[in-house]
């Protein structure tokens, strides 16, 4: 049984989480059925989609207002903070989800979500395994984490498929979280990225 992690944040040394030298995604990765990259203008409404969305949102704070979600579409979009990803189904070139890596809590953290219409097709897990696979190609780092809410069994059996390791839960949002770590050589890489 994982053990219960207490929530706080890991202490930074200078060069940790630094990716000051890291270009984000300087070309998109390619899966079989997916394509991970940038956000870009002409995204908007795919992402304002996935922010309203009751299904999409359920373990994530629940659906954005219009307002806000088309807000935070154009923030995204215009401003291309490093770690801001949209993930594209090739063979309709239309984008179904989104995501990113942030330092939320400490370590490395990847979030993500797609349109309720493409769950069970295994293109999550095409993305993950790209983007992590990337992640420890690119950077020095050797961690990096998703948070899930326990409850959330897709999103669990998404990151124990990609090869996450389930470490430990806390108590945060009202709800019991689940951490999962990915760490350097311990990595599933299926993906063709
Ligand atoms: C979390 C989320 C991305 C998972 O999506 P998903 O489609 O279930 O994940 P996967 O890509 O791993 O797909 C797995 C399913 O595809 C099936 N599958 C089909 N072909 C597959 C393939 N080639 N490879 C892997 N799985 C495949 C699996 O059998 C599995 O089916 P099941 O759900 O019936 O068991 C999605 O549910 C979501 O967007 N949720 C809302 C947002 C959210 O909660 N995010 C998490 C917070 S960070």
């Amino acid at each position: 049984m994982a053990e219960r992690i207490e929530l706080k944040h890991a202490p930074r040394s200078a060069k940790e989480g630094r990716m000051d030298d890291v270009e984000w995604l300087p070309a998109p990765l390619t899966a079989s059925r997916v394509r991970v990259r940038r956000p870009q203008h002409g995204d908007e409404a795919a992402l304002v989609a996935l922010f309203t969305d009751e299904d999409v949102r359920q373990f994530v704070g629940g659906p954005l207002g219009t307002d806000d979600a088309q807000r935070r579409a154009a923030r995204i979009v215009a401003d291309g903070s490093w770690g801001d990803f949209v993930v594209e189904i090739l063979a309709e070139r239309a984008v179904i989800g989104s995501g990113d890596l942030r330092r939320k809590r400490g370590p490395w953290e990847i979030s993500y979500q797609f349109d309720r219409a493409y769950w069970g097709l295994g293109l999550a897990s095409e993305m993950l395994t790209a983007l992590v696979s990337w992640f420890f190609a690119a950077t020095d780092e050797n961690l990096l984490i998703a948070v899930t809410q326990d409850a959330n069994r897709r999103s669990a059996q998404l990151l124990e498929r990609a090869g996450g390791r389930s470490s430990g839960t806390f108590q945060q949002y009202g709800a019991v979280q689940r951490r999962y770590e990915f760490r350097r050589g311990s990595v599933s890489c299926g993906g063709d990225a």
